[in-house]
């Protein structure tokens, strides 16, 4: 097992939500006193969207200075910004609009544009904002129950071809496009951040931490970052755990 890994059981989603928001705001602080910003990757799905809405809200908004985060995205899929599917519409309404976060420090992918041109595009902006090889202080992640993490989905092997930071796979199940950070952007990060909860992700979540590995099977067994590893679930998810009994 991966050193500085910590898994993190609490009693609910509201429990997950208040925790990660804890971890974000703690993450920013020791970022922002250590480097003067804090470069944080936001997550979709609806986990985090509860963990938002908490940032968005005293006491964490008013703890932090907020013109010192910049903001990026680990996965997006292809639609519009004013798209209902979009990680950056949900991302823009529950948390960088009502912090009033100015446009220049938030970096959304561009899921509008033809979807290899928008996974080189935004590679671009990474190292353009962040340098050649950027590092992310925090790297917020979801999980599916199918093990997916971001946009790295069963039966693509998300080692393979991993020169690149960011990559648009088709993804068979939606048979569509989505652009997500690769293997390689996330765990040049110095902290990743995994929140699941639920009891559909009782069985991935078992076979993912206490299975055998095989990444191309659960991509999320891919991430394993130079930094620190936290995994925050709910006791539900959990229940299948030897670690939790
Ligand atoms: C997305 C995500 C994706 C998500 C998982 C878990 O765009 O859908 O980034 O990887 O994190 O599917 O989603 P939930 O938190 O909604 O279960």
């Amino acid at each position: 097992m991966q050193a500085d890994r910590h898994l993190f059981i609490v009693a609910d989603e509201r429990a997950l939500a208040q925790s990660l928001a804890g971890l974000v705001g703690d993450s920013a602080q020791t970022a922002i006193a250590a480097r003067g910003r804090f470069n944080l990757v936001l997550a979709g799905g609806s986990t985090p969207k509860a963990a938002y809405a908490l940032l968005a809200a005293p006491p964490v908004r008013d703890a932090l200075d907020w013109t010192k985060v910049h903001f990026f995205f680990g996965d997006e899929r292809c639609v519009p910004p004013d798209d209902d599917q979009s990680n950056y519409k949900m991302a823009r309404e529950t948390l960088l609009a009502p912090l009033g976060i100015a446009e220049s420090h938030a970096f959304r992918m561009r899921g509008e544009d033809e979807p290899q041109a928008a996974a080189l595009d935004y590679a671009a902006l990474l190292r353009r904002e962040l340098g050649a090889e950027p590092v992310f202080d925090l790297v917020m992640l979801g999980m599916g129950p199918d093990g997916h993490t971001a946009s790295l989905f069963p039966g693509t092997d998300p080692l393979l071809d991993d020169d690149l930071l960011v990559k648009a796979p088709f993804v068979a199940k939606f048979e569509s496009y989505r652009i997500t950070l690769t293997p390689r952007a996330i765990n040049a990060a110095r902290e990743v951040a995994i929140a699941t909860a639920g009891p559909e992700k009782t069985a991935a979540l078992t076979a993912v931490l206490e299975g055998p590995r095989d990444p191309v099977k659960f991509p999320i067994q891919i991430v394993r970052p130079a930094g620190r590893l936290v995994w925050l679930v709910d006791r539900v998810a959990a229940a299948g755990l030897q670690t939790a009994k």
